[in-house]
């Protein structure tokens, strides 16, 4: 089954074509984010004005390019994400599903996240404790099967995403911040492997529960470097990047121990930071646990991913049905 994936919940506008949710036949990601560079952050008016612009020659692309060129159902994001954003890809998954006549499946975007995992040949076993880090999101899930999920924690106030983001803008450094400050931190770390990263605090990594909070290290940084003028920017890099990770592997295998996964899955964009890999990686194979990581393209948005989890996730809808709920959370079914 070819199920044609449609993505424009925030700067990025994608389509893309997959065979029975695991082989990608194509996919192609448009961002505006050169432009949020600017302004340092997104301009929600300024990015659905760029999804228009887009979203027919990324949709044009996709199926022109695809080899196969039968489309059997269309799935699109609903949600979480910027309404105007949102509105665009949808109006235009009703559009076509109207036209061609196809059923069109609601997709929510943080739930095809952890679809990147099972874009594969070797998909992973059931149960699966996910840990979905993203730009506006932070969440652990366990997902006992498809369309079967479990919030079991997540961040109080800031996405780890955006705790990368604002301390990124904090130390001067380029949008989007995660992997600006993935940079400067490998600087420091092949430089100095032994360094204790200990500058910043940890918050909630003790409590007995499976929830963090990010924003109190912005404050951290906003205070450490205003009277710390010198320290070595890629140190600071490190250093927030360490204070994220501790917090995030701390959790995570709290939860592991208690739920006992077949398999760990990371996903959102920050799945893309590689010390977050390497180290969850590493923390896995101590347990003889089955871990999976996104390809990096597939960490952050895309619509291989929506594609794949409206194969998994099959419904009829009605086009009536379809419509854009900004708020959606993880716990939603769409
Ligand atoms: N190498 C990296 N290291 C750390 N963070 C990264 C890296 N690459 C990307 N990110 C972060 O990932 C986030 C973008 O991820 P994603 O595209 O999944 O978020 P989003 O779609 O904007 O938010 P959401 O999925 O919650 O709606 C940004 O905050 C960015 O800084
Ligand atoms: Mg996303």
């Amino acid at each position: 089954m070819r199920i044609l994936g449609i993505e424009t919940s925030c700067d990025e506008t994608a389509a893309a074509v997959v065979e029975d949710g695991v082989k990608i036949v194509f996919s192609v990601v448009a961002s505006s984010a050169e432009m949020h560079i600017k302004t340092g952050g997104i301009i929600p008016e300024k990015a659905a004005r760029e999804q228009l612009k887009s979203i027919i020659p990324v949709i044009d692309e996709a199926l022109k390019e695809s080899p196969i060129k039968t489309i059997d159902a269309i799935g699109v994001t609903v949600g979480p994400g910027l309404i105007g954003s949102l509105l665009v890809g949808i109006e235009a998954a009703k559009t076509l599903a109207y036209a061609f006549q196809k059923p069109i499946i609601p997709v929510n975007h943080l739930v095809a996240h952890i679809y990147a995992n099972f874009l594969s040949d070797t998909p992973p076993q059931f149960p699966c404790l996910c840990l979905v880090v993203s730009g506006g999101h932070s969440d652990i899930v366990l997902m006992k099967g498809h369309g079967d999920l479990e919030w079991i924690g997540g961040t109080r106030d800031d996405a780890a995403g955006e705790a990368f983001d604002k301390t990124a803008r904090l130390l001067g450094l380029p949008y989007p911040g995660g992997p600006a400050i993935g940079l400067g931190a490998k600087t420091f770390m092949d430089k100095n492997p032994d360094f204790k990263l200990t500058l910043f605090p940890r918050p909630m990594i003790t409590d007995d529960n499976f929830d963090f909070s990010f924003s109190g290290l912005k404050t951290a940084v906003l205070r450490y470097t205003e009277n710390n003028k010198d320290t070595d920017i890629n140190q600071l890099c490190a250093e927030v990047q360490q204070a994220i990770v501790d917090v995030l592997i701390a959790k995570t295998f709290k939860a592991i121990n208690k739920y006992k996964p077949q398999s760990l899955l990371l996903a959102g964009g920050v799945a893309a930071n590689l010390h977050l890999r390497e180290s969850f990686a590493k923390k896995a194979k101590e347990l003889d646990l089955g871990f999976y990581c996104p390809p990096l393209p597939l960490c952050t948005d895309n619509a291989a991913t929506i594609a794949s989890c409206t194969f998994f996730n099959q419904k009829t809808f009605s086009l009536k049905d379809i419509e854009a709920n900004p708020e959606l959370t993880i716990n939603d079914a769409f």
